[in-house]
């Protein structure tokens, strides 16, 4: 095409491609233009809001490094993390939700009953539950990759009061698909906010916080990986998260118990638990390959 105009730019577009393009990619691109090109003329948008874009771009890509991904957080921000694990979810499975930047790789082995907290104060919560695939059956030998906040709200590669594997720790279901720890209660925390997304939440009217939650990274030979979070039914941003983490199926009750109602059948605790505690079960169900 050699006059482009307004109108005829989008198939001009996808005019440019060379016939052994990926069918796959065509579709992915081809898409993209059309919704970029009809944002770009339904908002009328101006030289200066472009180059204030591609300068929020810049800025998120001179800020990322290896620890902070800050591209990996403006998706998270705009939904988008979310939506596609949304679309790639399977509603007889446990929802995904966002990974976050603050998962650690080798994060040491625990025992069931492991005491997760060390020697961190807060109210005990005691978490549990069996993996299982999705016509209910235990799943024995899963490995759950488990991480949270301390109680200031730091994970640990953000804190340097911590080393990099408190608060982080891999279970192994025993022969009845089983897990479980003590721990203490995460707290809701903010998103980081000091840089390009911040500037975009803060230009927007938006807050930085995500309600508490525990991560999990469930695996188990055969069945699809899950990447997933569990939040508590209480938490004031449960219904405002800036990440767009939280679905139905991974909200659950800190049920009250009372002191001395511990060890239970089956394991004991090595953290001692001597006052009243809240306790969580959480299913997580996983989808064969
Ligand atoms: C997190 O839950 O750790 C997290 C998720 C998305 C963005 C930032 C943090
Ligand atoms: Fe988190």
């Amino acid at each position: 095409m050699r006059t482009v105009t307004a109108e005829n730019i989008t198939d001009t577009f996808i005019g440019y491609f060379g016939d052994d393009t990926d069918p796959r990619v065509k579709q992915i691109m081809s898409s993209l233009a059309q919704h970029l090109h009809g944002f770009v003329k339904e908002t009328q948008l101006t030289h200066d809001e472009w180059r204030l874009a591609l300068e929020l771009l810049k800025w998120t890509g001179d800020i990322t490094t290896d620890e902070r991904n800050e591209f990996v957080l403006l998706s998270d921000v705009l939904g988008v993390s979310s939506l596609v694990d949304m679309i790639n979810s399977h509603p007889e499975a446990t929802s995904s939700s966002v990974l976050g930047p603050f998962h650690v790789s080798d994060a040491p082995p625990m025992d069931l009953g492991a005491d997760f907290k060390r020697h961190y104060e807060g109210e005990i919560i005691l978490v549990e539950g069996v993996v299982k695939d999705t016509s209910g059956n235990p799943i024995a030998g899963a490995t759950i990759d488990i991480w949270q906040t301390a109680p200031n709200g730091m994970y640990s590669s953000q804190d340097e009061e911590q080393d990099i594997n408190s608060f982080h720790g891999i279970f192994t279901t025993d022969e009845n698909g089983r897990y479980a720890f003590t721990t203490v209660r995460p707290v809701s925390y903010t998103v980081p906010s000091d840089g390009p997304v911040g500037k975009l939440l803060d230009a927007t009217g938006r807050h930085p916080w995500r309600p508490s939650h525990l991560h999990y990274i469930v695996n188990a030979e055969g069945y699809r990986s899950l990447v997933t979070e569990v939040f508590p039914d209480d938490d004031p941003y449960l219904d405002q998260d800036t990440v767009f983490g939280v679905r139905e199926d991974l909200v659950t009750t800190y049920k009250p118990q009372k002191a001395g109602t511990f060890p239970e059948e089956g394991f004991e605790l090595s953290g001692k638990v001597d006052g009243p505690y809240s306790r969580i079960d959480f299913d997580p169900i996983l989808l064969k390959k």
